[in-house]
């Protein structure tokens, strides 16, 4: 499998507390997750509101269960009890703390008895953080935007565990990840990051 469409090694590991059913992947980007849970047995349905990300994965997905959306996850329609496992992968660092929680109720609601949620996102022990400060206004010091409209939400670490207070809690980590560059950032840096996964 190219380097890129490797799957994260966290879904990979908490994937199999789920029931091989319905999996929706939220900001599914070019679908490293959403191409292994179809290859895994589940039928996917991947949001993203970057044409060109679901463009590329459409063509990998062809022979897969995978049903793709180009869209804003803030308006997908989310069904009750409708998934077993939802993916929150490196995306909810880009709406407010507000859009966040209240899709995470969609998200409780989504999700069948016994469903899984699987996320992860920067805190703002997170050097991108600062970065953002320095850079966007803010109200509450969580949630961040600038003149074009985006935006930017960083918990504090440990959070995130108090919107799960009704489901039980399988594993929850604050990590810090060396990330060796990329084109945006090439030089080598770390990143403070939140890990949740949790059962209905
Ligand atoms: C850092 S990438 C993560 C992609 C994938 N989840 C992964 O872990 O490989 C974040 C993705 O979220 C998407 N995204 C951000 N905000 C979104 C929104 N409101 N609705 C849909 N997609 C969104 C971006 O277009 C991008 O593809």
């Amino acid at each position: 499998m190219e380097q890129l469409l490797m799957p994260s090694p966290f879904v990979d590991k908490f994937t199999k507390k789920a029931f091989v059913g319905k999996a929706l992947d939220l900001g599914c980007g070019q679908g490293r997750n959403a191409l292994f849970l179809a290859k895994q047995g589940f039928s996917v349905v991947g949001v993203d509101k970057k044409e060109a990300s679901i463009a590329f994965l459409r063509d990998k997905a062809k022979s897969l269960d995978i049903e793709l959306f180009n869209r804003n996850l803030l308006d997908f329609p989310i069904r009750k009890e409708e998934y077993d496992l939802i993916l929150g992968m490196n995306v909810f660092n880009m709406v407010s703390k507000r859009e966040f929680e209240a899709v995470v109720e969609k998200i409780k609601k989504g999700l069948k008895k016994g469903g899984i949620f699987i996320l992860s996102m920067h805190n703002n022990m997170d050097p991108l953080y600062e970065e953002i400060k320095k850079e966007c206004k803010t109200k509450d010091g969580q949630t961040f935007w600038n003149e074009k409209g985006n935006k930017w939400y960083f918990p504090e670490p440990g959070g995130l565990k108090r919107l799960f207070d009704d489901f039980l809690i399988i594993f929850y980590k604050q990590i810090v990840i060396n990330d060796p560059g990329h084109p945006n950032k090439p030089e080598p840096h770390a990143h403070s990051v939140e890990r949740l996964v949790v059962k209905k």
